[in-house]
């Protein structure tokens, strides 16, 4: 489905165009407004997948454990949601207690998803579903994951499986969450699950995941005609490290390319290319119905050398660009200005773009209230130069576990006491609540 089918530029609540009227910014009526989450990062006690072994065998910071508990508290969880006006919600299904061994769907968890979409639905909040949020069951992981051939038809089976039991509740569909970060992250860095470090490899992983997402985005829409399929695309805003040298110049092209554009290219065009190493056809084209997006923040590359490793380069850790820009809590950059560059270098694949994330890890709220003005002062700017912004889901609705780093970034519109799992909506959420419910800026 094409821009065309939705309406991102309705008329407002009170027939006002959207736009900037006197000195306040109008967002379009029937913008998505909410926040996001996923399961292992929120739900507690993920037992059955790759992620919960890679914690237990000491990988990471701490391990997710209980986390939120949000596995039993989502009702409470949607309530504080719709407390604060928000009329969307994008959560992802945990694979591992939906078919907990290869063949066996569970009952039990088919249903417990069930309630949490008629949840929402009571609440008046769309729901965003993701199929895939980096986490593995077990019995799949054991079998090589995306390394398995198996794989595409195994996660297909999956996405056919829960469309047929969601496909009443459920429009929107997001297969895979960041696909290039979980592969860079898992297959080259080895930070997270298998804790891989080869080319080839992660290089199979991305044609499978491409292949796993045009093999289920016809499954999706077999099931549900009108419904609106993407990936949640991870966009980093790069600069090179030092803006005179050609080769850091070039590191930022190749890594522009490769974490920013490949994968929307190729199930844009249906071809994945690597420039002058490799072209292959995809099942199909055309397999987005809207940009998911994903922003956070902007890196500095650092060339080393010409290989193919050398050009991706290196992040520079911001300590000589210490001059540079404000930091959240675990380090990252705040940088508006690249949110409003991948609004426009996205609307190029004429689609509806949906902010699928969007957030930072800080204790001091006000830093959050200011992130998410100036964020949505670029998503006001884009809509007024005609760039179909559909929604802005906020990262995150909790606190949660935030993968390696563990619970240290407090990421939430509401805070979570880990002790007692005290909700506290935090002022940030109140003054988001405000722009939501004056649907302006
Ligand atoms: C994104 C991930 C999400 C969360 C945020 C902070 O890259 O999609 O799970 O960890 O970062």
């Amino acid at each position: 489905m094409r821009a065309e089918n939705v309406e991102p530029h309705g008329p407002s609540h009170d027939g006002e165009a959207p736009g900037v009227h006197s000195a306040n910014f109008r967002f379009p009526d029937g913008f998505l407004w909410g926040a996001a989450t996923s399961s292992h990062q929120v739900e507690g006690n993920c037992t059955n997948n790759d992620w919960w072994a890679w914690e237990q065998a000491g990988k990471v910071h701490e391990p997710s454990g209980a986390a939120c508990d949000h596995y039993n508290r989502y009702r409470e969880d949607f309530d504080l949601a719709r407390s604060l006006g928000h009329n969307a919600h994008r959560f992802s299904l945990e694979w591992s207690r939906i078919e907990p061994e290869e063949g066996r769907f569970s009952d039990e968890a088919l249903a417990h998803y069930r309630d949490v979409l008629v949840a929402l639905r009571e609440r008046g909040l769309e729901p965003v579903v993701t199929i895939y949020h980096y986490t593995l069951p077990k019995w799949l992981a054991e079998r090589g994951g995306w390394e398995s051939p198996q794989i595409e038809r195994l996660f297909t089976r999956f996405a056919a499986r829960v469309l047929d039991e969601y496909a009443d509740l459920v429009r929107w569909w997001i297969t895979f969450n960041e696909p290039a970060v979980h592969v860079f992250k898992s297959y080259i860095l080895g930070q997270w699950p298998p804790g891989k470090s080869d080319y080839p490899t992660a290089f199979q992983v991305v044609r499978r995941m491409l292949r796993a997402h045009v093999l289920a985005y016809h499954e999706i829409h077999a099931r549900r005609k009108d419904a609106m399929v993407s990936v949640a695309k991870h966009a980093l805003a790069l600069t090179p490290c030092n803006p005179k040298s050609r080769l850091d110049r070039l590191s930022v092209a190749t890594r522009t390319y490769l974490f920013n554009h490949l994968f929307l290219d190729a199930l844009h065009t249906g071809a994945l290319r690597l420039p002058g190493l490799f072209w292959e056809r995809l099942p199909a084209g055309h397999t987005l119905d809207f940009v998911g997006l994903n922003y956070y923040t902007r890196d500095f590359v650092q060339n080393t050398g010409l290989s193919i490793p050398g050009l991706i380069g290196n992040i520079c850790t911001l300590e000589h660009h210490q001059s540079v820009g404000k930091r959240n809590d675990l380090g990252w950059e705040i940088y508006p200005e690249g949110l409003a560059h991948f609004l426009k270098a996205y609307a190029r694949y004429r689609l509806p773009i949906l902010i699928t994330e969007n957030g930072l890890p800080v204790t001091r709220d006000e830093d959050r209230w200011t992130f998410i003005f100036l964020h949505l002062w670029q998503v006001a700017r884009a809509l007024s130069e005609g760039i179909p912004v559909i929604g802005y889901l906020h990262w995150s609705l909790l606190d949660n576990y935030e993968w390696a780093e563990g619970f240290r970034g407090r990421f939430g519109l509401v805070e979570v006491d880990y002790a007692t799992q005290k909700r506290t909506v935090r002022e940030s959420a109140l003054r988001m609540a405000d722009v939501i419910r004056r649907n302006e800026l």
